[in-house]
């Protein structure tokens, strides 16, 4: 099958719409297929619509496996995400499928929601919220809503890549002294700059008041954070977690929150998303967002734009500058 249009464009499979200038750049390159927004999203439908498409512009919820990426002429797959654990990038590779994603554009943002999380939990902001909602607020009380100081606390940042390394920035402001774990740790000179510690994962946990988590997922961390990890945790620990959401056994976090083994946690992805474990949505001390840390306008505008170049130039012979498989293609 042609992988060219009636027009002689090279066809491209646009899953799910993006934000400006994203569209403009695709359609100067190519001739955008739009995915139908009611078909599902598994990888037999996904093939079928991808048939004459030298690429695709996917996102995090697209499972871009074997058989998708096994469609005739298909060489570039481009994730509006820096996560591409969506992707099996190592049949790209073996299928000469160059795959791309979005890195460094959503950092700011990302550390920024995981902040905002960490002091949503610490201070009850949401319960508050609800709480005055209801008509519950009759007057200033001592003990009214007491929650933990995140100043001066002590952050543990599991994953020291750009977006920890963003957290742990924000965490100087807040006079916090900053624990990381990582397989690779930070030059001495940075680690100085951002006033941060390395340690093994067992005393970050132990040592932490608030625990961010920012490694990928992995083989590796799968499950990082189970029974074990939170049996090592301080009473009053919080847990934020926008990395992704197998990171963390489900199970064991609302075991952990309902037994008060922790205190609370900020969850912005979870194990089967959409699906949210019912123990968590029954929790008090939680705050539960939708896979938002990245979430600002201009950011989602540069994922966009990003994700559309990456695919134009790909489209154009050329090889695409965020590209994670540099050996794909020869
Ligand atoms: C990503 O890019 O991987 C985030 O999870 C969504 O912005």
């Amino acid at each position: 099958m042609s992988t060219n249009a009636p027009s002689g464009r090279p066809r491209v499979l646009l899953m799910h719409p993006i934000l400006d200038p994203g569209p403009a750049i695709l359609a100067e390159a190519a001739e955008v297929v739009h995915y139908p927004s009611n078909r599902p999203l598994d990888q037999q439908s996904i093939r079928q619509v991808a048939e004459g498409c030298v690429g695709i512009v996917s996102h995090l919820k697209d499972p871009i496996g074997p058989v998708v990426l096994s469609t005739p002429g298909l060489h570039c797959v481009s994730n509006v995400a820096v996560g591409f654990d969506n992707i099996d990038v190592a049949t790209a590779t073996a299928n000469h499928v160059w795959v791309t994603n979005t890195p460094g554009v959503l950092d700011d943002a990302t550390a920024d929601f995981a902040f905002a999380l960490i002091i949503a939990v610490a201070r009850r902001m949401v319960q508050a919220d609800t709480f005055v909602r209801q008509g519950n607020f009759r007057g200033w009380e001592i003990d009214m809503m007491l929650g933990a100081d995140v100043h001066d606390a002590t952050l543990g940042i599991v994953g020291i890549g750009r977006i920890g390394r963003g957290l742990a920035r924000r965490a100087k402001g807040f006079n916090m002294r900053v624990l990381y774990a990582d397989q690779s740790p930070l030059a001495p000179e940075v680690e100085q700059q951002l006033n941060a510690t390395h340690v093994p994962l067992d005393r970050l946990l132990a040592e932490s008041d608030f625990i961010s988590l920012h490694v990928p997922l992995t083989k590796e961390t799968h499950h990082l954070i189970s029974t074990a990890q939170f049996a090592q945790m301080k009473p009053a620990a919080i847990i934020v977690n926008t990395s992704r959401g197998p990171v963390v056994d489900e199970a064991a976090l609302v075991e952990a929150l309902k037994t008060h083994r922790i205190a609370g946690a900020g969850i912005d992805v979870y194990e089967r998303e959409p699906a949210v474990h019912p123990g968590l949505i029954a929790l008090h001390n939680v705050v539960l967002a939708p896979h938002i840390a990245s979430a600002t306008t201009r950011t989602r505008s540069e994922m966009s734009a990003m994700a559309a170049r990456n695919m134009a130039t790909a489209v154009r012979g050329g090889k695409p500058p965020n590209v994670l498989n540099p050996d794909a293609r020869r």
